[in-house]
């Protein structure tokens, strides 16, 4: 992982919609050697998706989790909802080249995923691809510095 906040720890949190998937994503991420903050939802009883976006947004732009994970049912509410945040650039990924470029180029630091849009397989790719893959600087420097 690069010079971001705990390197080692990553948060992860997800909806109803997401459960399943943070629930195999979180062991992944333990056999993969990170510490895990579980944000919720602990069960797969419907909630609002702002409220587990919002908790991890605050955690990774407070420096407690180096990278963040969001999932829900499509991804969508959960990209939305985090990239209110300032500091916070979240891509909601569908394959490992998204995944890729989302650090390449973006140097974003929120994996957002759609449970009920790619599988599990998928997922696990584009996590372990997220974590591994460094930002390129340079010319991608100048633009995510234009984000705001
Ligand atoms: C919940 O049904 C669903 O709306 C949510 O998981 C997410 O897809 C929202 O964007």
């Amino acid at each position: 992982m690069s010079e971001d906040g705990n390197k080692q720890v990553v948060a992860i949190a997800s909806d109803h919609g997401g459960y399943e998937m943070k629930t195999a994503l979180k062991e992944e991420l333990s056999s993969l050697g990170y510490a895990v903050l579980d944000l919720g939802t602990d069960s797969p009883d419907s909630v609002d998706y702002p409220d587990f976006a919002h908790a991890l947004a605050e955690a990774v732009a407070q420096g407690k989790a180096g990278r963040g994970v969001l999932v829900c049912g499509s991804g969508i509410g959960v990209s939305i909802t985090a990239n209110r945040h300032s500091g916070i650039r979240a891509a909601l990924c569908h394959n490992a080249e998204t995944a890729r470029l989302s650090r390449q180029h973006n140097d974003a630091n929120v994996l957002a995923l759609g449970e009920r849009i790619i599988g599990m397989d998928v997922a696990r790719e584009c996590l372990k691809v997220f974590l591994e893959t460094e930002f390129e600087g340079g010319r991608h420097a100048r633009r995510v510095a234009k984000i705001g």
